[in-house]
């Protein structure tokens, strides 16, 4: 290597240490900001608030299907047995509840979070698992719709209005946060497609008979109820994708897809929540 090259590497990886070292939160706040400045150039008449609408936002009729369905939402007793399911308490006579910070309410937007102590993303499931085993029960099966689903498909609408707000502290987090973001810009399947390719440079087009949505703003109204009563969270989601751009899925609750949701969580930071919401 000539010597003046080998001198700028090393410069410029001095001053990616400096810059590192300004503000932990740089990374993922610059990230943001960039996906959302992207949108708005792209539409920029889409207000920030619809964007939690995800691809109904560029379609008025879907819309006004979705709201005329969200009057009388066909899976109330799936949100029934989900409030039981809250409700019900644990083996040690104690509720999930008393195991959440502030009693469950407006905190689903903070997960997941980055636990130092375990080392590891720790999802909304997870936190509810925790307490479980904490109170004497088995965990839940991540990806069970008939129990952690019902539950958290319940148990998140407490958070409806809550706005996102993902935080990414430390080393471990940034971690975290750099692995999930590498997966969602990450080429993979036969299709050798990422989901930045779908959901942001390809954000408002149709393919087949969809409009694909932009990335800001995905993730706040999970669980979703599809074509009626079939919950679907939000890792089942990057299930189908990953199968649609025929990738071998990884499981709910993998570490993958645990960061992949910390990354994709915090892109919609800011934005109101509200779950168990109506899709096609
Ligand atoms: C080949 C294109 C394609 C790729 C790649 C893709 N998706 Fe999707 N995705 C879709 C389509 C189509 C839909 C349904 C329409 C919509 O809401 O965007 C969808 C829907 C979603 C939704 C639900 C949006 C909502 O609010 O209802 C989420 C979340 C999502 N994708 C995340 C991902 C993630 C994360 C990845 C990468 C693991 C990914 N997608 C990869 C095409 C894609």
């Amino acid at each position: 290597m000539k010597k003046i090259v080998k001198k700028t590497l090393i410069a410029m990886a001095g001053l990616g240490v400096l810059m590192g070292a300004v503000s932990a939160n740089a990374g993922p706040e610059e990230d943001r900001l960039k996906l959302v400045n992207h949108f708005k150039n792209k539409f920029p008449d889409l207000k920030q608030e619809d964007y939690i609408l995800s691809a109904l936002a560029f379609d008025p009729d879907a819309k006004s299907q979705y709201d005329s369905i969200m009057e009388f939402p066909p899976y109330t007793d799936e949100l029934d047995k989900g409030k039981k399911l809250w409700s019900t308490p644990l083996k040690s006579g104690k509720t999930y509840a008393d195991c959440l910070p502030n009693g469950g309410k407006n905190v689903a937007g903070n997960y997941p979070i980055f636990d130092n102590t375990l080392g590891k993303v720790v999802t909304l499931e997870d936190a509810l698992n925790l307490c479980r085993v904490a109170n004497g029960d088995e965990p839940y099966k991540i990806g069970d719709d008939n129990t952690m689903g019902r539950l958290t498909a319940y148990m998140r609408t407490l958070s409806d209005g809550m706005k996102m707000n993902i935080k990414v502290e430390g080393e471990g987090a940034m971690k975290a946060y750099e692995d999930g973001k590498s997966t969602f810009y990450g080429r993979v399947g036969q299709l050798n497609f990422s989901c930045g390719n779908c959901h942001v440079d390809n954000a408002g087009v149709r393919i087949r008979s969809e409009l694909l949505s932009p990335v800001v703003g995905q993730a706040t109204h999970w669980p979703a109820f599809r074509g009626g009563d079939k919950l679907t969270t939000l890792q089942e989601r990057y299930k189908g994708c990953q199968n649609n751009v025929r990738h071998a899925p990884d499981k709910p609750g993998s570490t993958r897809y645990n960061n992949l949701e910390y990354f994709h969580s915090y892109m919609s930071n800011g934005l109101e929540m509200k779950s168990s919401v109506f899709r096609k």
